[in-house]
């Protein structure tokens, strides 16, 4: 983590220390200001909140919104609600993962993409859905995805 990061984190946790239930709140701001919640951060954070690391770092792990990683230029995201699992995005999530080599939360290694699950996309009647960048995509089959990703 850089300095002006650092710096960024402690003005954050200077507006959220006294809110009751600041951490939530505060994790977000850092996600939107710097992009992810730098892994060297808990430390300050967990200080600056009166919390112990693991209570930080629980509650980053717990919400897969949270990453401790920059993103990828693109991230796709896969519906894992129950209308798309009906109708084949378990499959698509393990074609997903098998041709990004990547796990959900984790980014490309040429940094291009990160996966990330959703839990409905508003788009019920034509799944499996997913969603690249800020697009939505329906009726997504492992060989669309794939032409979506990769243009093959
Ligand atoms: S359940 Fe997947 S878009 Fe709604």
């Amino acid at each position: 983590m850089n300095e002006r990061d650092a710096a960024t984190i402690a003005a954050l946790i200077e507006q959220f220390q006294a809110v009751p239930g600041g951490l939530m709140p505060l994790l977000h701001a850092v996600q939107h200001a710097i992009g992810h919640i730098p892994h060297d951060s808990v430390q300050q954070i967990a200080k600056g909140m009166g919390l112990s690391r693991a209570e930080v770092h629980g509650v980053i792990s717990f919400y897969h919104d949270f990453r401790t990683e920059p993103a990828g230029e693109l991230t796709i995201h896969i519906c894992r609600a129950e209308a798309c699992q009906a109708m084949g995005a378990r499959e698509l999530e393990v074609h997903a993962k098998t041709v990004l080599g990547i796990e959900y939360g984790e980014t490309t290694e040429d940094g291009r993409f990160t996966l990330q699950p959703v839990y409905c996309l508003g788009n019920c009647a034509c799944t499996p859905s997913i969603r690249i960048g800020d697009e939505v995509y329906a009726r997504v089959t492992p060989e669309r995805f794939d032409q979506l990703v990769f243009g093959a």
